[in-house]
């Protein structure tokens, strides 16, 4: 057995990164955001996107008005999001101690990705950054999964047929019940004339629960926290896992 690497997929794979998303509806997610800042939010257009990948949603927020620029930390993923959006300037930074020339209206960071930051102290210093880098009254909006509420045994599988191969998708979190840490696990499978590719990663990622990451951010921000749905705004119901952070610089 092969050992999991931490980042080939966004690395040495970047290229099946947009493969492994297809089924994400990315224009919900951004209309969504948009409603939240338009409610929340000073009304103006400058936009940056933390951890931006491959950069879908700044496209759908450039495509509706914004002045939108993106940082990751994986020149492969930010090589890709240039050519999707040329418009754009990305930034290859870590998000826990990012600094920015102009300060945004609105900051996101999607797809769970401010788990990324990977121990409390570092997402303190996220935290820290995405406030340092807002205008005041300026939006952080992202979304995150509460370590007291992951199942191990829950995963999601998909498969995609691609230029004559098929790939089979799988992601799924895993917390061992103590600390700070958690980690996605993900598997790419390539099946080519029978012949199937394996690759494994294993990323690790800090573990909040929901209570623990308000208590990080309220010291900077307003809270508000949201079922996880993007089409439709509701507040969290204080059982589920899976929520979307709305929080407004003091
Ligand atoms: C799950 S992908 C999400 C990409 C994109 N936001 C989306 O929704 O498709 C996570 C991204 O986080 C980036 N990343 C990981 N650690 C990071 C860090 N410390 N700072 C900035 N970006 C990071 C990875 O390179 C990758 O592009």
């Amino acid at each position: 057995m092969i050992a999991p690497s931490t980042n080939a997929l966004y690395t040495d794979l970047s290229g099946y990164y947009d493969l492994m998303c297809a089924d994400i509806n990315y224009e919900s997610q951004s209309d969504c955001v948009r409603r939240l800042h338009r409610l929340f939010g000073n009304q103006g257009k400058r936009h940056l996107d933390l951890a931006c990948g491959t950069g879908p949603h700044i496209r759908h927020f450039i495509d509706t008005g914004f002045q939108s620029n993106g940082l990751d930390l994986n020149q492969p993923m930010l090589d890709q999001a240039k050519l999707r959006c040329p418009e754009a300037e990305f930034s290859l930074q870590n998000m826990c101690n990012f600094v920015v020339d102009q300060p945004y209206d609105l900051i996101t960071c999607f797809l769970y990705s401010i788990h990324y930051s990977g121990n409390v102290e570092n997402l303190r210093a996220c935290i820290e950054s995405a406030h340092a880098a807002l205008v005041d009254g300026g939006v952080f909006c992202f979304n995150a999964v509460a370590k007291n509420l992951i199942n191990n045994g829950s995963f999601v599988r998909h498969i995609v047929n691609h230029e004559g191969s098929e790939f089979a998708f799988k992601s799924g979190w895993f917390y061992g019940g103590e600390g700070d840490r958690q980690a996605l696990k993900l598997s790419i499978e390539k099946t080519t004339d029978k012949v199937t590719e394996e690759w494994h990663d294993e990323h690790p990622m800090v573990a909040v629960t929901f209570e623990e990451l308000t208590a990080l951010l309220e010291p900077y921000f307003d809270v508000t926290v949201f079922e996880h749905d993007y089409e439709k705004l509701e507040m969290w119901n204080q059982n589920s896992g899976n929520a979307i952070f709305v929080c407004v610089k003091r």
